[in-house]
């Protein structure tokens, strides 16, 4: 496993890091732990969850939000400082008016829900889920900034932001002498390529870490969805996962997937191997969170990951992603 600097802080993190999305919500807790375990022992060190993760995604009830963190603490415990631990807060998790968003109230009892699920006395890595057009930013900054100071965080990030979002998050917190956000979790994959852009210029010139979400495509970049056919069983399309239903329905990257095999069989790959080597060949990435709903995705996912692509075989990928209609 390699590991690379986040951002401009001193900390290093795995490359490949592993999201627990699934975790409570899609796999119950006994897979969960051999997704952990095989995931710590390949050298995974950053492990990404949110209040949010759990069943009450799909069934709309915010009390059955925070299984993936409550999961966590129990598995990980004896093994809390072999990892950084980043978690997220931001989305509703209740049914009270003050039970999502940015608000210094809401911030002091996520952050002491999420320490208490995760059986731990601080978070390595505290991000917002999101921006919060109705907070302002310098109320979230200095809650954030309280709670570093009082060693409830080490470092805070925000994720699905713009970057202008972060440059004026970055303004505040150099006026007011505050921390300031030191990571972006924003979606990179093949079919998801809008950071290139701006968000990845930015985090390269403001030495921000980027730490990218879906880069299989949610599972779509592994091929496993046919046009016509039934999803396979256990997937989380079979599981009626929203976002991934609204993705297959815009642009269903078959056309995509398809083109990649032979690039991919001539490295003997899978798609979903030249997937994630394709997002970690880009040096503005610093790690990428894959989704493992089993311990075999970790090894496969791991199996290439140490590779990088030549040039050529990225200017390839580019022209067949040309032609799917996903990049230009
Ligand atoms: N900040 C945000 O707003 C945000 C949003 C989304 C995700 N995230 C984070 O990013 C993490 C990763 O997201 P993601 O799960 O969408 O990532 P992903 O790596 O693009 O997709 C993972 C899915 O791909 C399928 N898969 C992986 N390896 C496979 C293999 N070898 N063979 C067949 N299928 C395979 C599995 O689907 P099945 O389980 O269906 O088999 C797995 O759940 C999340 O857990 C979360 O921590 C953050």
């Amino acid at each position: 496993m390699n590991y690379r600097k986040l951002g401009r802080t001193g900390l290093r993190v795995s490359e490949v890091s592993l999201g627990t999305m699934a975790f409570g919500r899609w796999i119950d807790e006994k897979a969960s732990a051999a997704v952990l375990d095989r995931a710590l022992d390949a050298g995974i060190n950053l492990i990404d969850t949110a209040d949010v993760y759990g069943r009450g995604m799909d069934v709309g009830d915010p009390s059955l939000t925070g299984e993936s963190e409550a999961i966590i603490g129990r598995v990980l415990k004896g093994r809390r400082d072999q990892v950084v631990l980043a978690t997220k807060f931001h989305a509703r998790v209740g049914t009270g008016v003050n039970d999502a968003g940015q608000s210094r109230y809401h911030l002091y009892r996520a952050i002491d829900r999420s320490l208490q699920r995760l059986q731990t006395d601080h978070i390595d890595l505290y991000q917002v889920h999101g921006f919060d057009a109705e907070t302002p930013l310098d109320e979230t900054l200095r809650g954030l900034d309280d709670l570093v100071r009082q060693g409830k965080i080490r470092y805070i990030g925000c994720s699905n932001y713009a970057a202008w979002q972060i440059a004026k998050a970055h303004g505040i917190s150099a006026v007011h002498g505050l921390h300031r956000f030191e990571s972006v979790q924003p979606e990179y994959s093949l079919i998801a390529r809008g950071i290139e852009r701006e968000l990845a210029p930015f985090a390269r010139s403001e030495q921000v870490g980027v730490i990218v979400y879906s880069p299989l495509g949610r599972g779509i970049l592994t091929g496993k969805y046919r046009p016509d056919e039934a999803p396979p069983e256990g997937s989380r399309l079979a599981a009626g996962e929203k976002r991934l239903q609204q993705l297959l329905q815009a642009n269903p990257a078959y056309a995509l997937v398809e083109a990649l095999k032979p690039l991919a069989l001539r490295r003997s790959l899978t798609t979903a191997q030249l997937a994630l080597a394709w997002v970690l060949s880009h040096p503005h990435i610093t790690s990428a969170i894959i989704g493992a709903s089993r311990p075999e995705h970790i090894t496969d996912a791991l199996q290439f990951a140490d590779h990088r692509l030549s040039d050529e075989e990225l200017q390839q990928i580019d022209e067949v992603s040309r032609s799917a209609g996903l990049f230009f």
